[in-house]
């Protein structure tokens, strides 16, 4: 069997995420797992909080709060999206909190520098002599070294566009008390990516690339790390903050110094599998997720994550191991990138109001139905947007009028006719030409899942209810059942039996989708749908259900959204902007 190992990007305590990031990074992940889970495979998904940072010491500063306090609001803010999504991880740590994480971050770190993978370099640095400290780029404002421009920040001018190093600022000033800082030698450390990439980075990428037909690498992810691999360059991994991972103290020049974030931040996937291990009472567990090679490791990640995921922490993973022994542990199998998700052609942006309120948005519409439309409107494979009609029509026309609409149709009609049990049925039907594509349809959900095809999974689950309801129309039972030939009634008979038995399948393809939803109408399904049958199982519903099951209370799985409330909803987004 396959390890598993699926992880989603650890969002920035620093600020809300939005519709788009969960389309993004965190709903295809947890529709992925919950295939999985359902198929029996051995799967740990991993989450947490990024909890370090320039931009979070700039913001929790500005709001006069400690970093810990700071941090602590937005990763619950954080949560609730997700708990309302339906989305749940294995473990939801965060690099702050994590017992393990500063201690498992720093022997990286030394094991990198003993490997010689890691060289320190002394360089001026601008230093505010009233606050005692050295001053990361976003600490300073100053002249554009190219345009003039005079409010460039240390990283990059929003005039002209240009990439800054802070030490080319005209007459800088320190963002927080407005001093003007000096230059000062101070020592940092790099990462060599460079020496990494000959040492096996390149190997192991190209590797990758070649003779999977399906786990290859995106085209988008690609086409990015290609770029990225022709011109390497090594990166400084330690910054002068007072809120981080410390680097080693015998560490000479390293007092005062924390890890940058996108060093540590990575790493927090693996501390957090090792404290899961710990709450599970084994604390050794985590290895046999991050070092047994039979593990599949995937990382759902934003566009911009990429050179990340791709180069900088396999190239840690790989400086784990030294000259006699490869590296211990796996690297990623898959990265499926995604673009980027906006709302109603623009960006999302909660400080603008061009967002989503998740409390009211949660409190009119169904987490099944969000899910679903997230999926099929998702930024797979190119930058994709929420929009209110699109929304209404996935529900309506897709969920209700395809999904829903079938079910309740099925069941009433059992409900009426056969006094709400399975109807005996000669299995005249079972291999019917349209059933036939309906299985065909439920084959490609869990093919295009396995292949992290999320969209198209979606689409064939839709596809299958068709060939469901073209069967139900064409059979046209409601017409054999008052005939007065009992060859006809046998039909009908047949036709509800192979119905209830696809609604039956159905419950199990959308349940990674939209978990509630296939929950109740397996509750409709009464005694077809029993619990331990809940699980992926075949592309076919079993030949000819038993007779006289008793069928549960029909409900209405996907209320529709009405023409109105969608009008509302976007009159409220413009006003938002405006006012
Ligand atoms: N915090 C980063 C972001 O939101 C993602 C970090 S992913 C990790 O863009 F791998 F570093 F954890
Ligand atoms: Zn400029």
């Amino acid at each position: 069997m396959t390890r598993h190992l699926v992880t989603s990007a650890l969002p920035y305590a620093n600020g809300p995420i939005h519709f788009g990031h969960v389309a993004g990074a965190y709903l295809p992940a947890d529709v992925y797992v919950r295939y999985l889970r359902m198929k029996g495979e051995d799967v740990l998904y991993v989450c947490g909080t990024d909890e370090h940072g320039v931009a979070i010491t700039l913001k929790a500063e500005k709001e006069g709060l400690g970093y810990a306090e700071y941090v602590d609001g937005w990763r619950r803010e954080i949560k609730a999206l997700f708990d309302k999504f339906e989305i749940s991880f294995d473990i939801w740590s965060g690099t702050s909190r994590c017992p393990q994480h500063a201690e498992l971050s720093r022997t990286f770190f030394t094991t990198l520098l003993n490997n010689g993978l890691i060289f320190d370099k002394t360089e001026d640095q601008w230093y505010s002599e009233a606050l005692e400290r050295y001053l990361p780029d976003r600490y300073l404002e100053g002249g554009c070294p190219e345009c003039g421009h005079e409010k460039a920040r240390g990283d990059e001018c929003p005039r002209c566009g240009a990439w800054i190093d802070a030490k080319d600022l005209v007459s800088p000033t320190c963002t927080i008390d407005g001093s003007k800082p000096v230059l000062k030698a101070t020592k940092h450390w790099f990462l060599d990516l460079p020496k990494i990439q000959e040492n096996g980075l390149q190997k192991w990428y190209d590797g990758q690339n070649e003779g999977r037909p399906h786990t290859a690498w995106k085209p988008n992810v690609h086409g990015y790390v290609q770029a990225m691999l022709k011109d390497m360059q090594a990166r400084p991994i330690t910054r002068d903050l007072p809120w981080g991972v410390p680097l080693p103290e015998e560490l000479a020049g390293g007092e005062g110094k924390v890890l940058y974030v996108w060093f540590d931040a990575p790493i927090g996937y693996i501390s957090a599998t090792m404290e899961w291990a710990e709450k599970q009472g084994k604390p050794d567990a985590w290895k046999t997720w991050w070092q047994s090679p039979d593990t599949q490791l995937s990382h759902f990640i934003g566009k911009d994550n990429i050179a990340f995921h791709m180069v900088v922490f396999p190239s840690m993973l790989l400086g784990q191991g030294d000259s006699e022994n490869e590296s211990p542990y796996v690297l990623p199998w898959s990265v499926p990138a995604n673009e980027f998700y906006n709302l109603q052609g623009r960006k999302f942006s909660t400080s603008e109001g061009w967002h989503l309120n998740n409390e009211d948005f949660f409190s009119k519409y169904s987490a099944d139905a969000a899910r679903f439309h997230l999926i099929l409107s998702g930024p797979e494979s190119a930058d994709s947007e929420f929009t209110w009609e699109g929304f209404q029509s996935t529900n309506n026309a897709l969920l209700a009028d395809k999904l829903g609409n079938f079910s309740s149709r099925v069941l009433k009609f059992a409900e009426k006719r056969f006094e709400g049990k399975t109807p005996q049925s000669t299995g005249e039907l079972d291999t019917h030409e349209d059933l036939m594509r309906a299985t065909e349809a439920f084959a490609e959900v869990g093919q295009r899942l396995a292949q992290q095809e999320f969209k198209a999974s979606a689409k064939a689950l839709m596809k299958a209810c068709d060939a469901l309801n073209e069967f139900f129309d064409s059979m046209a039972p409601w017409k054999k059942i008052k005939s007065e030939d009992p060859a006809e009634h046998s039909l009908c008979a047949a036709t509800i039996e192979r119905c209830i038995a696809y609604l039956e399948l159905i419950s199990r393809r959308l349940a990674p989708f939209c978990p509630s939803a296939a929950k109740e109408l397996r509750q409709t399904l009464g005694a077809v749908a029993q619990p331990e049958q809940n699980k992926w199982g075949n592309d076919e519903p079993p030949k000819t259900l038993p007779a006289y099951l008793a069928l549960g209370e029909v409900g209405v799985l996907f209320p529709k959204i009405d023409n109105d409330a969608v009008q509302d909803e976007i009159n409220h987004l413009n006003s938002a902007v405006q006012g």
